[in-house]
C-alpha cells in the first residue's frame, strides 16, 4: 500500500506539472501487468459496440483525475472478444500461417512480436511497449483471415463488415476489370490476396 501511494503522489506531480499526456501502456504495465485489471469487461463482450476502455475509477488510486477518450473506430459490425479470448492465445496459429505462406498480407516484421504468451497481444501487438495507442496495435484483416479463410467476394465479407459495406478500394478505378489486365498496369500483385484469394476464377481469364 505504502509503495502504490508513493506512486500516486509521483503521478499527481508529473500530471500538474506537465499537462495532459498520451496514455502510455509501457509505463503502467510496470505497475499493473494484467491487461484485464484496467479492461475489466473485454473478456465477457460479444460485439465491437462494447466499450472496454477502463473506467475512470480504475486509475482513481493513482490520478485525481484523468480523461479517457472514445474507443477506436473500426470498421467491424461483428466481433466477439469473449468467443476468441476463449481459444487461447492465438499467436503460434499466426505465427504458423506467415511460416507457411497462407498469411495474406505482407507480413513485415510482425512475426517477432507473435512468440509471447499474452493472449491479448498476439492481437494487439505492440502495445505492451508503446507510449501511446495508435492503429499499429490493433489487429489487422490478414490476422483474421487466417483461421477465417474462406473468401468469396462479397457474400464472406459479411461476416464480419456487415452488408452493405462499401469495401472496393480507392486504388480500383471504374475501369479496373479492363485496365487491370493490361501488360502495363502496375500494382502490388501481393497485396491482392487478401480480398479476392489466391484461387479464383474470373469471366474465363483466371
Ligand atoms: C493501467 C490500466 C491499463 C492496463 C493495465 C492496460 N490498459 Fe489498455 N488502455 C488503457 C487506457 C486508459 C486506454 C485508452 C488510451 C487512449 O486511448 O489514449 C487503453 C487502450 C487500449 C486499447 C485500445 C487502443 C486504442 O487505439 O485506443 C487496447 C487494444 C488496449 N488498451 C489493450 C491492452 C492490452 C492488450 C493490455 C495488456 C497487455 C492493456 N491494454 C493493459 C488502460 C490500460
Ligand atoms: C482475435 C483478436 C483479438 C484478441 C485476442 C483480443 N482483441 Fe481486443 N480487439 C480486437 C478487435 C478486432 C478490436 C476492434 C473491434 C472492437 O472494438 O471490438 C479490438 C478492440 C479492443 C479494444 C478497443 C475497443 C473496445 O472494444 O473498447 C480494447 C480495449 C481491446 N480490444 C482490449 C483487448 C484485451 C485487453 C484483450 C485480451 C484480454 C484483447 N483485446 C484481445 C481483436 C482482439
Ligand atoms: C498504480 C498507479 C497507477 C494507476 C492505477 C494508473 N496510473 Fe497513470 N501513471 C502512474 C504513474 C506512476 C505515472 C507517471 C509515469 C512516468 O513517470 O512517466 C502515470 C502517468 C500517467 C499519464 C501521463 C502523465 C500525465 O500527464 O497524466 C497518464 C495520461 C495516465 N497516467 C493515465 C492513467 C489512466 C487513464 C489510468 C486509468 C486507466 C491510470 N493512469 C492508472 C500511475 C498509475
Ligand atoms: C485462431 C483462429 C481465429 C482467428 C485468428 C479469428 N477467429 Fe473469428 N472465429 C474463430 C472461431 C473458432 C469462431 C467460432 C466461435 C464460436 O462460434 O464459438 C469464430 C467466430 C467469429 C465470428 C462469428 C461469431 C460471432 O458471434 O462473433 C466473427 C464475426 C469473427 N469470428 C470475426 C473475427 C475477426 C474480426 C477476427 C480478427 C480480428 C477473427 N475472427 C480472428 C476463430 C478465429
Ligand atoms: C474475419 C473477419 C473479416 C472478414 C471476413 C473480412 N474482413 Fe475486411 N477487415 C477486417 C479487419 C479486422 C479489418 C481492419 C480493422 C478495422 O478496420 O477495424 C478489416 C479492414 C478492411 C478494409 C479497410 C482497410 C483499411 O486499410 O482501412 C477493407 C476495405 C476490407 N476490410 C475489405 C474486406 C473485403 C472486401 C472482404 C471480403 C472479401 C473482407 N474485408 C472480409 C476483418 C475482416
Ligand atoms: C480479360 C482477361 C481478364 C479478366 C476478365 C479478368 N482478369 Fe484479372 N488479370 C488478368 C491479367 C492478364 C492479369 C495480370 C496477370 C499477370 O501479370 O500475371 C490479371 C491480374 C489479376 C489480379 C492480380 C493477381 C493475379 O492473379 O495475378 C487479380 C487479383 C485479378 N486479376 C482479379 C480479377 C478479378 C476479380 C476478375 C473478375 C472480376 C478478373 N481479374 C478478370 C486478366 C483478366
Ligand atoms: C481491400 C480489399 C481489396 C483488395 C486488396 C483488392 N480488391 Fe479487387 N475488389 C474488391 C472489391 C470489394 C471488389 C468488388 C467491387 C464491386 O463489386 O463493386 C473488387 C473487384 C475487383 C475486380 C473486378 C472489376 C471491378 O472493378 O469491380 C478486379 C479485376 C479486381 N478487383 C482486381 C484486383 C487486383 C488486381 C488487386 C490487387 C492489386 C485487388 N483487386 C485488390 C476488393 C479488393
Amino acid at each position: 500500500m505504502k509503495r502504490v501511494s508513493r506512486i500516486a503522489i509521483l503521478a499527481w506531480w508529473l500530471c500538474a506539472l506537465g499537462g495532459a499526456a498520451p496514455f502510455s501502456h509501457r509505463v503502467h504495465l510496470k505497475l499493473r501487468p494484467d491487461c484485464t485489471s484496467c479492461h475489466t469487461t473485454v473478456t465477457h463482450s460479444t460485439g465491437v459496440e462494447d466499450n472496454n476502455l477502463p473506467s475512470p475509477a480504475v486509475c482513481k488510486p493513482c490520478h485525481e483525475s484523468v480523461s479517457i477518450p472514445p474507443p477506436p473506430p473500426t470498421r467491424l459490425v461483428h466481433f466477439s472478444h469473449e468467443k476468441h479470448l476463449q481459444l487461447g492465445n492465438i499467436g503460434p496459429i499466426i505465427a504458423k500461417a506467415i511460416d507457411t505462406n497462407r498469411y495474406l498480407s505482407p507480413a513485415g516484421d510482425l512475426r517477432a512480436n507473435l512468440s509471447g504468451t499474452n493472449a491479448c497481444l498476439a492481437c494487439h501487438r505492440g502495445i505492451d511497449t508503446s507510449d501511446a495507442v495508435s492503429r499499429a496495435n490493433m489487429p489487422q484483416m490478414a490476422d483474421c483471415l487466417v483461421c477465417h479463410n474462406k473468401i468469396e467476394l462479397p457474400f464472406s465479407c459479411e461476416q464480419c463488415h456487415g452488408p452493405g459495406a462499401r469495401l472496393r478500394p480507392a486504388d480500383h478505378p471504374p475501369e479496373f476489370l479492363e485496365s487491370h489486365s493490361r501488360p502495363d498496369a502496375k500494382f502490388d500483385k501481393t497485396t491482392c490476396a487478401l480480398c479476392h484469394g489466391r484461387q479464383f476464377r474470373c469471366l474465363g481469364c483466371h
